[in-house]
């Protein structure tokens, strides 16, 4: 099975497309969104429109989405972040609601678990960049493969033991060959809101019978979400950090 893993759309709607049109020309049998439909971006009701659109597509929630729906309070995030959950509130129908507020916060498949920041303790919404952390979400499941999203820089952390794991940053489009038995955490970096310096979108697709998981950067028509953002009047930041990719 080939199974795309893309986070953190935040309603960057071009972003969204050219990432699933990429990944159709890559044998994609199955996706799983790992959160953040919405939040940043100037279409967050189209975002959850399409990703709903796509067949057997598994959703989790992320924080931007649960704040949209006041289960957590937007004034606890940066100024930017809680300005345009307070639009995207008016802006996102009753039925995008009712989905969102059904998301789960974590999936187990297989040998493999999905979460938006972390399994360990989903709802806190804790970074995972370093080997405390990194530990704790091992500990959080038997999974040997570990998809997270969240802080949208792409990353790898490999267990070599209790006390030692590599933790690299994943730099473009890259493959990693499974060839050993070690757990990794992959954190699939981000659609919609890049922030490695590479303003392409991320995706990853996990090869399961080739044992591989494949990084992909596809670049997108920015132009027109910048047009969108300035028309419904988002922060001017935005368009910044989508330009530098930060
Ligand atoms: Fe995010």
């Amino acid at each position: 099975m080939r199974l795309m893993i893309f986070s953190d759309v935040h309603g960057n709607l071009e972003a969204l497309k050219a990432v699933l049109a990429h990944s159709e020309q890559h044998r994609v049998h199955r996706r799983i969104c790992l959160g953040d439909l919405v939040g940043y971006g100037p279409y967050p009701e189209e975002c959850i429109q399409l990703v709903r659109s796509l067949p057997g597509c598994r959703v989790i929630a992320g924080n931007h989405d649960v704040a949209t729906l006041w289960k957590t309070s937007p004034y606890g995030m940066s100024s930017v972040a809680s300005k345009v959950i307070l639009w995207t509130m008016e802006q996102i129908s009753e039925e995008s609601k009712q989905y969102l507020a059904e998301l789960p916060d974590r999936l187990d498949i297989a040998e493999m678990n999905f979460s938006h920041a972390n399994p360990y303790n989903p709802q806190a919404w804790r970074y995972v960049f370093d080997r405390k952390h990194a530990l704790r979400c091992f500990t959080a499941t038997k999974s040997r493969y570990l998809f997270i999203g969240h802080s949208h820089r792409p990353l790898l952390i490999t267990r070599n033991n209790a006390l030692d794991m590599d933790i690299q940053p994943v730099p473009g489009t890259i493959r990693f060959k499974l060839s050993d038995t070690r757990r990794r955490i992959f954190n699939c970096g981000s659609v919609g809101q890049p922030r490695d310096r590479d303003p392409r979108s991320c995706y990853v697709i996990f090869d399961t019978r080739q044992h591989q998981v494949e990084y992909y950067r596809t670049p997108y028509d920015m132009t027109e979400t910048l047009r969108a953002a300035q028309q419904v009047g988002l922060p001017a930041m935005i368009g910044t950090r989508l330009k530098k990719g930060l």
